[in-house]
Formats: C-alpha cells, structure tokens, sequence
C-alpha cells in the first residue's frame, strides 16, 4: 500500500465533521487496515468512517456545545450542589458516560472504597468521565491525566481542569498504537477494551501489558448502546478472566445496572 494513498484517505475521511477532530495516528491506522481489505479508495474511506463511527461518533450523537459548558461552569461556585450539576447535565452529552450517571455514586464509592492513597490517576479513553472528578474518593491534589482520541473534547476538559482547579493535564494519543506506559497509582479503563478491539482484536491485551499501574479499574457495559442486553454480563466476565489469566493479579468484582466493573491490584 503506498504512503500516498494512506495520506489521501486520511485527508479525506478528516474533512468530514464528524472525524476532523480524531487524533490523525487512529485514522491512519484504521485507514491502512482498510486499505489493504478493500478494492478501492473510495470503499476503504467508506470503510473507515464507518469504523469510526462505532468506536467514537457513536457516543456522541449530537454536536456538544463545549463553549456554553464552559459558561455555565464559570459561573458557579466549585464546590457547590449546583457545580455538580452542571458536570452531571454535561456528561449527558456522551452516550457512555451518561448511562453511568443513575448510579455515578455508588460507583466511585463502591469500586474505589478501601485503596491506599492515590497520588496519580490515568482516565484512558475518557469520554467525558473527567467531569465524574467531583464525584471521586480522590485527595484534592491528585494528578489526573485524561487521554483519549477527540481534540476537541480534550480541550474542553482541560478547560475544565483550569475552571474546577484539577492537578489535570490531557493527552490527544491512540492507546492502541501508544499505550502510556508511566507510572500511575489509579488507572481507569471504563467500557474500553471492547471499543479497543473492534480494531485489534490484540489490543486489550497488549494495552494491559504495555501499563504501568498500580491499580486498574477495569470495566464493560452490560448492555449495548441501543439498551439491549444479549448475555453481555456473562460474555464480558468471560472476558475478563482470559485477560486475567496468568497475570497474577488480585481482582474484586463488582456489577452495576449497566456496567460491570473489575477493580485490579496488579503487584506492580
Ligand atoms: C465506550 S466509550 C467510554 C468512555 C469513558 N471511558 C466512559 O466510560 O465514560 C469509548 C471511548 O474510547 C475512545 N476511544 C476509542 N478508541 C480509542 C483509542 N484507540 N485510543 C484512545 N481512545 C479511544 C472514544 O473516543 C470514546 O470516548
């Protein structure tokens, strides 16, 4: 396949709206395995779109007004009732983070209760969880680092960061291709690894390996985008024991109305 090609169907697949603001190294990649799949260009640019579709636009049904999200945020008091509010109603705007939001409590109080301090936390591909920071057992001056594959987002969240006084910084980086291996004390991998290996059916895997992390919050959805639930619970914790195999790692369980979630301490 040549350069050229690849280049040509990346210019083309980021022209559209809907994908401009994807960190170019994913469209690459997906755009090559494309490439050497299908007849033409034109149906490898078809192709990749779509790919993309299901592992990012999907989540993100209508466009998010990040300004007037800003707006509101500044004009509330960090700490107040009506500031949480603000974050709740924007994490509405991404499908994933949004289905987390009828038990968003329980879930951090539940799966991170009982860890010993942590310093340093890692949100790969983080939606719009950042904005769950108000809402984390965390000491305030954790060093959070929010990485996934939207530009745009990631600007906002770091806006975000300025506005709540987060020790934040974010990273645009496709975890497949470039997974950050520094050190971390939290890592968390919400309903990831199953969008991962859409790509690669390697991907979870090599990620798992490639991380440096004390403690991993792993978890799966456990019903689909369209809200049915097809055995999800059962395939998932299959899942996740093959990933666990071998890797002597102390694994506590947890299911929630739609999300099932491993918490990992990994001896490392
Ligand atoms: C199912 S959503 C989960 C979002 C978030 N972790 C949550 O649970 O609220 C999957 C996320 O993965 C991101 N993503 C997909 N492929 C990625 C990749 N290769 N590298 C980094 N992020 C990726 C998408 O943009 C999307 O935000």
């Amino acid at each position: 396949m040549s350069e050229e090609l690849l280049k040509s169907l990346t210019e083309q697949v980021r022209q559209g709206s809907k994908y401009r603001d994807i960190a170019p190294e994913l469209v690459r990649r997906i755009g090559a395995q494309e490439l050497a799949k299908r007849r033409s260009l034109k149906e490898a640019v078809k192709a990749t779109k779509n790919k993309l579709h299901q592992i990012g636009a999907a989540y993100q049904p209508g466009r998010i007004n990040y300004e007037e999200g800003l707006a509101l945020l500044r004009e509330a008091a960090v700490s107040s009732p009506h500031f949480r509010a603000i974050c709740h109603s924007i994490m509405q705007a991404h499908a994933s983070t949004r289905e987390r939001l009828l038990f968003i409590d329980e879930f951090y109080r539940v799966t991170l209760a009982g860890l010993p301090p942590i310093r340093t936390v890692l949100d790969l591909a983080c939606g719009l969880n950042p904005l769950a920071y108000p809402w984390l057992p965390l000491p305030p001056d954790v060093h959070f680092t929010a990485v996934d594959i939207y530009g745009d987002m990631l600007n906002f969240i770091q806006s975000f960061f300025a506005i709540a006084g987060v020790n934040g910084r974010t990273q645009q980086r496709d975890i497949i291709g470039r997974p950050p291996t520094e050190p971390a004390d939290l890592i968390l991998l919400l309903k990831t690894l199953p969008c991962l290996e859409q790509v690669d059916k390697h991907a979870a895997a090599n990620l798992v390996d490639a991380l440096n992390g004390r403690y991993l919050l792993i978890s799966y959805p456990a019903q689909s985008l369209g809200g049915r639930s097809k055995g999800m619970v059962e395939n998932y914790t299959r899942h996740f024991e093959m990933l666990a195999d071998g890797r002597n790692w102390q694994v506590q369980r947890f299911e929630f109305p739609t999300e099932l979630a491993f918490l990992v301490q990994t001896n490392r």
